[in-house]
């Protein structure tokens, strides 16, 4: 059997495309635009790449964007008041603080101070207690996370009664999926570097989300046949074949698991484009429960 390719390029197209018409006409009543701001400090590559990818992709729906460029060696306190000052900007109706943030910043601290009607991101401590507990919806989920929850009701996947298995349990990706699956009535197995029998664990699962950061780690062999498998890993890897000496890969290996896998997400163009998307749908929704306030 070969899988059903999830177009996650696709489908961000889609949902871009009515975000655009949203912003306008939320433009045209309001007379303002939608707003996100953003805050980055230090001078990690990946992270300027992802806050410009961030602006571009608010240009192109009709959004503004703001944003604090601070660096690495700047002061919590610096931080702090970028937050303050998009917190108090009118024009602003999202924040993003790109992380991670440099050492000498406590984390906790500064997404704990971004004003809960605009947090977009969903790391609020408060909204991300909300995702966990039962009975309790946050404002805002966290993007990734979220884009994988569209990819899989895109795909068709039955989550009630699945048995969903997390591999990875970072803050930003593993932690909420997982939570964000047992909101959905899965049965989910959150599985990371100390997990033992891995594959077996993987072997159980009708649905994989495959969040840890290693490139082509999960094997074919390791796939239950006919499952759903969301790849969210973005490794870069050498390969003199390619004009620029290296390619993207997930932490699924792709070619095997495909064979397996009734549906699966490529990279790149499965979880990547639908990241920023949910985050532009996060802002337009904090722009017109603001507007509307
Ligand atoms: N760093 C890596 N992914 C993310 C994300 O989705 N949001 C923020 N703020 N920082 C990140």
């Amino acid at each position: 059997m070969t899988a059903a390719i999830i177009d996650g390029a696709a489908i961000a197209e889609r949902m871009r495309a009515e975000i655009a018409r949203d912003a306008a006409r939320f433009t045209a009543q309001y007379g303002t635009p939608p707003g996100l701001g953003a805050v980055l400090a230090g001078d990690n590559p990946a992270s300027a790449q992802y806050v410009r990818m961030k602006r571009r992709a608010c240009e192109q729906v009709g959004f503004t964007s703001t944003a604090h460029m601070l660096d690495a060696s700047s002061t919590q306190e610096q931080v702090d008041d970028a937050i303050r000052r998009l917190n108090d900007d009118p024009a602003v109706h999202g924040i993003l603080v790109q992380l991670p943030l440099p050492p000498q910043i406590d984390e906790e601290r500064a997404l704990r101070l971004v004003s809960l009607d605009k947090d977009v991101d969903g790391f609020h401590p408060i909204n991300i207690g909300m995702l966990g507990m039962k009975g309790r919806e946050p404002l805002f989920t966290p993007a990734t996370p979220t884009g994988c929850m569209v990819l899989l009701r895109e795909s068709g996947a039955v989550l009630e009664g699945a048995n969903a298995v997390v591999v990875g349990r970072s803050n930003i990706v593993g932690l909420p999926v997982a939570l964000m699956l047992m909101k959905a009535n899965a049965t989910v197995t959150v599985c990371h570097s100390r997990t033992r029998d891995l594959p077996d664990i993987v072997r159980r699962a009708d649905i994989v989300i495959a969040a840890i950061g290693r490139a082509e780690y999960i094997k074919g062999s390791w796939i239950k046949p006919g499952a759903t498998v969301i790849d969210v890993g973005t490794n870069k890897i050498a390969d003199p074949n390619t004009e620029k000496g290296y390619r993207y890969v997930g932490d699924v290996e792709f070619a095997t698991a495909k064979e397996a896998a009734g549906a699966i997400t490529k990279v790149p163009g499965g979880v990547g484009p639908m990241t920023i998307t949910m985050l532009l749908q996060n802002t337009m929704k904090a722009a017109w429960r603001l507007a509307s306030a």
